[in-house]
């Protein structure tokens, strides 16, 4: 360097005086220098905040694993408080024994680690008739991935003995908006569990405390937080979540029901409008996550052009129904560019572009919006969120 850099030749602060000691900080926070790194909600979209949504910062975070603070939050009637020593599991119905199970009894039945994504199936909902959210993290921030450690839910099913007839499952969180879904009984069979820890610590309260069902790979909206009570039958429910809610409008008028499950999706969180390119050309990382309800990502391309050119990413992590991390690595010559991923699942789903989406869907859907992304890099760097036909 020309200049001395006086970070360099001079003494600072933070090493001329000690610290703050152990225990400063008994339960660990952020440091002060990341205050930026906030969930945040877009005020216009709901009334009031009871009854609302806020966004995962995924243009601020790398890795797979969201942090326990950081994962985005909805919710239908605020966050119930409830002491644990006064949370009760029901399981009634087509049963034989029905059962009431305390924190404790639960903890008794063997335990599982698995890490899964998370995604509302309103996720990208905005975004149906064009471009509007400037960010990844109102865009695409409706999804968090933890790991989560719990009991088999098919345990509880058989210490109560579910009887033949039984074919779906209710489920009935504990908080002011009882939210309720049916969910069939070869997924509750199959992977779901009733989880109490997340990324190792307890379940936040804004993410059901004490416990949550798990539902891997499916809307967001069937992960049922407080979870209370348990009733087996011989049909859907078909619950304002399931009817006038999570379904589908196609452009003829007919209404999809049960799309359960969450398609692949994938979606590039650097650069993006909140984390632009300001570092001029030269060596640069685009880097994002990928994720399937089916299972397994195979492979991502990303385009800097717009979906002309496609190269494969390089990827890291990743579980069956958990997020993965990819990057593309490249010299950027410091001309515009237009950034999309497509992502590819193990059954060989293609994320879909948003014309071809649309040519299949319509525009009067809300849910399940898994179209491929573009942001507009500009050669000052600034990214804005945008569509290519
Ligand atoms: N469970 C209860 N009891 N109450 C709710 O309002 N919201 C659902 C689901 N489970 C909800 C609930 C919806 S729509 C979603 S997308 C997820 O919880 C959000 O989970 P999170 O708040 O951990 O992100
Ligand atoms: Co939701």
């Amino acid at each position: 360097a020309a200049e001395p850099d006086p970070l360099i030749t001079e003494v600072q602060d933070w090493t001329r005086y000690l610290g703050k000691g152990v225990d400063a900080t008994p339960y660990g926070l952020p440091s002060q220098y990341e205050s930026d790194v906030v969930r945040r909600s877009v005020p216009w979209l709901t009334a009031d905040a009871k009854s609302s949504v806020n966004f995962t910062p995924l243009y601020a975070l790398d890795g797979t694993i969201t942090p326990s603070g950081l994962c985005f939050e909805r919710h239908h009637g605020g966050v119930a408080v409830i002491d644990p020593a006064d949370h009760r599991l029901m399981i009634h119905g087509m049963v034989e024994r029905p059962l009431v199970f305390t924190l404790d009894d639960l903890k008794r039945f063997p335990r599982e680690n698995h890490v899964y994504f998370l995604e509302c199936a309103a996720n990208s909902g905005m975004e149906w008739r064009g471009a509007q959210l400037n960010g990844c993290q109102f865009t695409h921030g409706m999804i968090h991935n933890l790991e989560y450690c719990g009991v088999p839910l098919r345990y509880l099913l058989e210490e109560a003995g579910v009887k033949p007839q039984a074919k779906w499952l209710l489920a009935e969180g504990g908080d002011a908006s009882l939210m309720t879904r049916s969910i069939p009984m070869e997924k509750i069979m199959d992977d779901c569990l009733v989880a109490f820890k997340m990324n190792g610590e307890a379940l936040r309260p804004e993410q059901g405390y004490p416990i949550r069902l798990v539902v891997p790979g499916w809307e967001g909206n069937m992960w049922i937080k407080w979870l209370r009570r348990l009733e087996l039958g011989d049909r859907s429910w078909e619950q304002r979540e399931e009817t006038s809610k999570y379904t589908d409008l196609l452009a003829d008028g007919v209404a999809r029901r049960h799309t359960f499950v969450m398609d692949v999706k994938s979606v590039i969180t650097n650069p993006s409008p909140q984390a632009p390119l300001t570092h001029g050309k030269g060596r640069t990382v685009l880097t994002g996550l990928a994720w399937s309800g089916h299972g397994r990502i195979a492979k991502v391309d990303v385009s800097i052009d717009g979906g002309r050119n496609w190269s494969e990413a390089r990827l890291e992590g990743g579980s069956s129904k958990g997020a993965y991390r990819f990057y593309h690595d490249f010299d950027w010559d410091g001309a515009e560019l237009f950034l999309q991923s497509r992502a590819i699942d193990e059954d060989g789903n293609v994320q879909p572009t948003k014309d071809r989406l649309r040519a299949e869907r319509g525009e009067n859907s809300i849910y399940h919006n898994n179209g491929i992304q573009t942001w507009h890099v500009r050669a000052d760097g600034v990214t804005e969120n945008v569509e290519v036909s």
